[in-house]
């Protein structure tokens, strides 16, 4: 089955073509890459794949669920940790788990366990009562990955959940993501770094809105001269605008 399916996906803001003609499928259980310079429309994607947007033409299936028809089905089965909200940084790091909790109706019971097991798993016991905002960056990312999880989504998109992360956080983030990943969790993820793209099972490049290349990192690489991921990104970028043309 495919986790995710898009077939021609399009958002036009205005005369502004932000998502152009996308298709393309994650079979479910992979780590999947998508990647693209600031502004190609990563977060647009995503956001009509959780029923946040609504696309202008084409569509997408999430989980075999169309999204357009029944996006409180797919909500229920997918997690967000998304770029820019996801935590309540005036709240504790109790408050924030409790309040995702309640978002998804968990009974209490479940909620204690998933709570234990999050903060165990986060490496934040016994931080329960500290406010979010006094947590460093790489805490603070473990903890909205906690949150995103809290109902056991079979299906979690991260919209570059490492920005901002130093190295070794940024290891033990994906440490947690391998862990997610072998439990049978498929995971959407983007990302600016090279380095964490190397660790996906596959990769899909756009560029102003267009899917330019896909592949495993090991057949992109060789498909340019088995350059490094960088390199391969440098020269997809700059091959952009006869593509976009
Ligand atoms: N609501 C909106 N109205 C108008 N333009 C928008 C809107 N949302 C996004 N855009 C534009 O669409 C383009 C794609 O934005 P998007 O946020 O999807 O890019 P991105 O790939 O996620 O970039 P980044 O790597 O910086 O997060 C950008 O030019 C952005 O300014
Ligand atoms: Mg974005």
């Amino acid at each position: 089955m495919n986790a995710v399916q898009i077939e021609h996906l399009t958002k036009v803001f205005g005369r502004f073509t932000a998502v152009d003609d996308l298709s393309l499928e994650v079979p479910a259980g992979q780590v999947f890459g998508f990647l693209g310079a600031n502004g190609s429309g990563k977060t647009t994607t995503i956001r009509m794949l959780t029923g946040a947007l609504k696309p202008t033409s084409g569509k997408a299936r999430v989980l075999g669920v169309d999204v357009a028809k029944r996006v409180e089905e797919v909500r229920r089965r997918i997690g967000y940790m998304s770029q820019r909200f996801s935590l309540f940084e005036d709240m504790t790091v109790d408050e924030n788990l409790r309040f995702y909790g309640g978002v998804y109706q968990l009974p209490p019971d479940v909620f204690a366990q998933r709570r234990e097991y999050i903060l165990q798993m986060a490496g934040l016991a016994g931080r329960e009562a500290e406010l979010t905002r006094n947590l460093s960056v790489g805490w603070r990312q473990r903890l909205a990955l906690g949150a995103a999880t809290i109902h056991e989504p079979e299906l979690l998109f991260l919209d570059e959940p490492t920005s901002g992360v130093d190295p070794i956080a940024r290891r033990r983030f994906w440490d947690l993501l391998y862990e997610l990943a072998e439990s049978g969790v498929t995971l959407f993820v983007t990302t600016h770094y090279m380095d964490e793209a190397s660790h996906c099972n596959r990769l899909a490049f756009i560029n102003s809105g267009k899917l330019v290349a896909q592949g495993s990192p090991r057949e992109l690489r060789a498909a340019h001269g088995n350059v490094s991921l960088d390199e391969v990104f440098a020269i997809l970028e700059a091959r952009a605008p006869q593509i976009a043309s």
